[in-house]
């Protein structure tokens, strides 16, 4: 089964409008030698319009950070989906480590942004992964267990096929301390078997990338492995020339 690669750029806190338009041109500028991988660019919500105005008629696809799963209503601060869908934005990152962490997001709430970005049309790409202490106790089969069974919980098999999975280990994230190409072989392949267990044979049609100090010069080992089906990638997709070093590499 052959899967489409995909590289995504999550931009982060990083680049105001004027900023984002000028890193998306550079960007533009490459999209001949994107070749057959899907790329998509997830630049903050301010920046999200022009960025998408930009990129229209090329292979670049944009995507959001995040999503609140309501259609609307009274909560300061959050973009609901047909907000991103009338820009258009194709793709949401769900489930970030940093909002994990730091903004109080949980497999519960990962769950319902990912039904809602699903029921809007929009693509969520579900992150997953560990903390150091969690592998280092030996943890991590049951963290990935945990909060991949959670964002997918209650979906249809054709919503999980419709579903982009990021594996994160979280230390490995903006630390330049990737993972080694068989930590994360086999942390996708447990990924992988957990949905084939759970949803079937839509297992084998989802993408699951991996994420965490990705580079130019460690993406062709990751992106060789059987389960790894493109990256997440922080801090290189800032740079035109890293992000095009990677793509190049799918
Ligand atoms: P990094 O970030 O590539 O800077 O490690 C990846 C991510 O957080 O998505």
């Amino acid at each position: 089964m052959s899967r489409r690669k995909l590289i995504a750029g999550n931009w982060k806190m990083n680049k105001t409008a004027a900023e984002a338009l000028s890193l998306v041109n550079g960007l533009k500028a490459e999209a001949a030698k994107m070749g057959k991988a899907d790329v998509v660019v997830c630049p903050p919500f301010t920046a999200l319009a022009t960025v998408a105005g930009a990129v229209k008629g090329t292979p670049i696809a944009v995507g959001a950070q995040n999503v609140h799963w309501a259609e609307n209503g009274a909560f300061t601060g959050e973009i609901a989906a047909a907000m991103l869908k009338e820009i258009p934005v194709a793709y949401a990152i769900i489930g970030h480590s940093e909002r994990r962490q730091y903004f109080g997001e949980t497999d519960e709430t990962v769950n319902k942004r990912v039904k809602a970005a699903l029921a809007a049309g929009l693509i969520p790409i579900m992150c997953v992964g560990e903390t150091l202490a969690q592998r280092q106790a030996n943890e991590t089969d049951a963290v990935l267990d945990r909060q991949t069974r959670g964002g997918l919980a209650g979906l249809t098999a054709d919503q999980v096929k419709a579903t982009v999975i990021a594996y994160e280990p979280v230390w490995a994230i903006g630390t330049g301390v990737v993972a080694t190409r068989e930590q994360a072989q086999e942390a996708h392949a447990f990924i992988r078997k957990l949905v084939r267990n759970l949803h079937g044979n839509v297992a084998d049609q989802v993408r699951i990338l991996y994420g965490g100090s990705m580079k130019p010069d460690n993406a062709k080992e990751l992106l060789a492995q059987p389960d790894i089906d493109g990256g997440l990638i922080g801090g290189a997709s800032l740079k035109v020339a890293d992000f095009m070093g990677i793509i190049t590499c799918a």
